[in-house]
């Protein structure tokens, strides 16, 4: 493997010292420089099979072999958390025990992030360290430390894949590392207090002045241009994320998304598989709808189930100019084109507005001259596209795909078609899943509301969407009742089952377990487009999430956790014939939707902290101006939408 040659040629020959030490040790990472040169994608050797287009009936072999992995470690972990759990008449060392021989039989878990900018990453990172069995004290009772242990997959969608993708691109650090992180020694990581707009801190590892991040960015973003590629928007977001998310020099530039595919770690079976999303945008096409198609990034492939496209490709080798499925003799392997801040800047392309939108702040004229050199290139409407040029599937599924007579392809953010939860990917039947975990910190609630709270939207819009025959294509999905009904139920302030009862779904479905968004000991609906927040805030915000999670580490039901070990075990116990415990019995009372439907006009949400509130020191949410009219323009643009 060669390391990144694209340094720029702002640093000084000790700093280069430095960070190619710093490369060395990177290699050992889960997610680690691999691309051929830095952000540049290029020709590398082809494998012996050469790389082509699959059809998507059917999981791809690699993801096969993954799970032959990580299921037995799975089910060490669940049999570890289900024992904690303490559901009474159930002895999990008993079950597991009992069914080990066929891992099918047992709990297979899927966690979902939903997008909503930095509070979707910051409520989503607290759910993901209740749930991480490293968290301090995540294991004691009350708590649910062990179910990222437990989980096959973890999909994240616009802000809820930069918080997968920056745990992916640092070795699946957890949370509590990254909280842990001191700014002045160990680099930028989550520092949010410099809005992305102002770079790090010139301190750390990172030691970058305003003007030396810029330009580092542009320069990137021109190296690969350089390279024959089309660049867009998101690849300067993209960039510029990275700095915030990965903790390398200069943001990673050399970091791949199939990287972490190669990880003795993930390989192993160490850890869930990630899964970011976007969605197609048909030539011509402005308004994103319903039946758009969803495309899904895994450190295998990128692709879709969707009877549209219907097909991956190969996440290594995606900059390569494939034709009819095939890459043909004469055409190189490209590599690098996966670049993994790339792909998180393509899940969350709603963001590039803000490059639109830079008047009056002091910016770069190298930056402002790549902005307008990006929009000559594009049309008006297009600004909000990632380029996926060339096409992997040009010339695939030709009589469905909508993009099969272009060289080009364009994705947008993950959430444009309101299914702001990743559920596309977690209920695909190949993948058998049992049970969702869907964190929603979605911003729906709008005046006379309090704004940014969830109200299920999201749910909705993947429920309606599958009422469209062609488009459910095997798929199954609970119902869900109307927004009116989620608040006038409380569906949105606390967690909410569906799909709990097999017999009346039309086929094997997965339990989603719905978890909104909900001001335990913080009101944490801070606007999708603040692009700062304190360390202070935001952990405040983690640790709402965390209590958003486990119910205020159990204290809003002292039975949370054993009603969450219920709904991992529904299935299975359904799958072996096995009585369901008693106690489940009552938490499925408890927590399932029934079908209870209450569609009038609700009460405007003004939800209650729940617990105790955390104060914080420092004066909270003096939004420059500058933002606030940002927050206002975008905001238009998502309500034109
Ligand atoms: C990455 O994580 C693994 C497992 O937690 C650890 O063994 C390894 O040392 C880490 N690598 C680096 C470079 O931090
Ligand atoms: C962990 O629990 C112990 C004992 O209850 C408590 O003293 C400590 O503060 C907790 N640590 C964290 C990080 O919550
Ligand atoms: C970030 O990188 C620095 C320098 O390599 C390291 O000290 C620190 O532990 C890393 N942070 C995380 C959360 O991995
Ligand atoms: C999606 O559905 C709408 C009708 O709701 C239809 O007009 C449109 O052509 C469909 N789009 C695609 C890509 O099939
Ligand atoms: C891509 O491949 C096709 C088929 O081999 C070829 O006709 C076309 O010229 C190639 N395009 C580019 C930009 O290399
Ligand atoms: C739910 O959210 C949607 C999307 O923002 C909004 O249009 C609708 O008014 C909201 N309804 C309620 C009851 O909050
Ligand atoms: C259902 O989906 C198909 C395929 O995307 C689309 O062509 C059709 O217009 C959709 N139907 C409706 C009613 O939206
Ligand atoms: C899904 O769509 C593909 C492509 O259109 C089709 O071949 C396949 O039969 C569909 N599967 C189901 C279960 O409908
Ligand atoms: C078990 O599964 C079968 C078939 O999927 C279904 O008909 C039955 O209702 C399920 N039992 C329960 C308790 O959900
Ligand atoms: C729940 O536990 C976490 C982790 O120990 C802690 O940070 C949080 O403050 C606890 N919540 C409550 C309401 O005590
Ligand atoms: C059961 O299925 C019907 C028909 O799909 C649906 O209307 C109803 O809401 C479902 N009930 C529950 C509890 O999911
Ligand atoms: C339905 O919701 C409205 C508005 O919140 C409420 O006033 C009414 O009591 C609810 N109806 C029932 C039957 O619960």
């Amino acid at each position: 493997m060669r390391l990144h040659t694209s340094l720029t040629t702002l640093f000084t020959s000790s700093l280069l010292l430095a960070t190619a030490s710093a490369n060395i040790s990177d290699v050992l990472k889960r997610a680690s420089p691999q691309a051929p040169d830095g952000y540049a994608p290029a020709p590398v050797d082809c494998p012996s099979t050469r790389p082509s287009i699959r059809t998507a009936g059917r999981l791809s072999d690699q993801e096969s072999e993954w799970l032959d992995q990580r299921r037995p470690k799975t089910i060490t972990a669940l049999r570890d958390l289900l024992g904690r759990l303490d559901i009474d008449g159930f002895d999990a060392d008993s079950y597991f025990q009992t069914h080990s021989s066929n891992s099918s039989d047992l709990p297979n878990i899927g966690i979902a992030m939903s997008g909503g900018g930095y509070r979707a990453l910051m409520n989503g990172a607290g759910a993901v360290a209740a749930f991480d069995n490293r968290t301090p004290n995540s294991t004691s009772k009350g708590h649910l430390g062990g179910l990222l242990q437990s989980a096959t997959y973890f999909a994240g969608l616009s802000g809820g894949g930069w918080l997968v993708g920056s745990l992916y691109s640092n070795n699946f650090t957890s949370v509590q590392s990254i909280m842990d992180t001191n700014p002045d020694h160990s680099g930028s990581l989550w520092q949010f207090d410099n809005s992305i707009l102002e770079g790090p801190d010139t301190g750390g590892i990172q030691l970058f002045s305003t003007a030396g991040y810029y330009d580092d960015i542009v320069t990137a973003v021109n190296d690969k241009t350089d390279a024959g590629f089309n660049t867009s928007l998101t690849d300067l977001w993209g960039r510029a994320l990275s700095f915030q998310l990965i903790n390398a020099t200069q943001g990673g530039p050399a970091y791949t998304f199939s990287s972490i595919a190669d990880d003795w770690d993930f390989k192993t079976g160490n850890a869930p598989m990630p899964i970011l999303i976007a969605n197609g945008r048909a030539p011509g096409e402005r308004i994103i709808s319903l039946n758009t198609t969803v495309y899904e990034f895994n450190p295998f492939e990128m692709g879709s189930w969707d009877p549209t496209v219907y097909g991956f490709a190969p996440m290594k080798f995606v900059g390569s100019n494939f034709t009819d499925g095939e890459l043909s003799d004469n055409e190189d392997c490209i590599a690098g084109f996966d670049n993994a801040g790339y792909i998180m800047g393509t899940s969350s392309t709603l963001f590039n507005q803000f490059l639109l939108n830079l008047e009056g702040l002091d910016i770069p004229e190298i930056f402002r001259g790549a902005i307008q050199g990006i929009l000559e290139e594009l049309d008006q409407d297009s600004n909000d596209i990632a380029d996926w040029t060339p096409n992997p599937f040009f010339g695939f599924n030709p009589s469905t795909n909508p993009n099969a007579e272009s060289k080009r392809l364009t994705l947008v953010d993950g959430g444009e078609d309101l299914q702001n939860i990743p559920l596309h990917p977690l209920i695909q039947p190949y993948r058998h899943v049992d049970v969702i975990f869907a964190v929603d910190s979605s911003a729906d609630t709008i005046e006379p509301a309090a704004p940014n709270w969830p109200n299920g939207t999201a749910l909705v819009a993947t429920f309606a969407r599958l009422q469209n025959e062609t488009m459910e294509n095997g798929t199954v999905f609970p119902a869900i009742p109307d927004q009116n009904t989620f608040v006038n139920l409380g569906l949105n302030n606390r967690p909410t089952f569906f799909g709990c009862d097999e017999g009346n779904l039309t086929g094997p479905s997965p339990i989603v377990v719905y978890i909104p968004n909900a001001p335990y000991v913080f009101k944490s609906n801070v606007s999708t487009f603040d692009l700062s927040t304190t360390d202070e805030e935001r952990n405040a915000i983690i640790q709402n999430g965390y209590n958003v999670a486990t119910q205020g580490n159990s204290t809003r039901d002292a039975e949370w956790p054993a009603c969450v070990g219920c709904a991992i075990l529904a299935r299975s116990l359904n799958r072996t014939n096995t009585d369901l415990p008693e106690m489940c019995t009552r938490c499925f009372d408890r927590y399932c939707w029934d079908g209870t439907i209450n569609s009038t006009d609700p009460n405007p949400y003004f939800p209650e902290t729940i617990l105790a509130e955390i104060q914080l020191d420092a004066g909270l949410r003096n939004m420059p101006s500058f933002f606030v009219a940002v927050a206002a323009l975008a905001a238009g643009f998502i309500l034109a939408m």
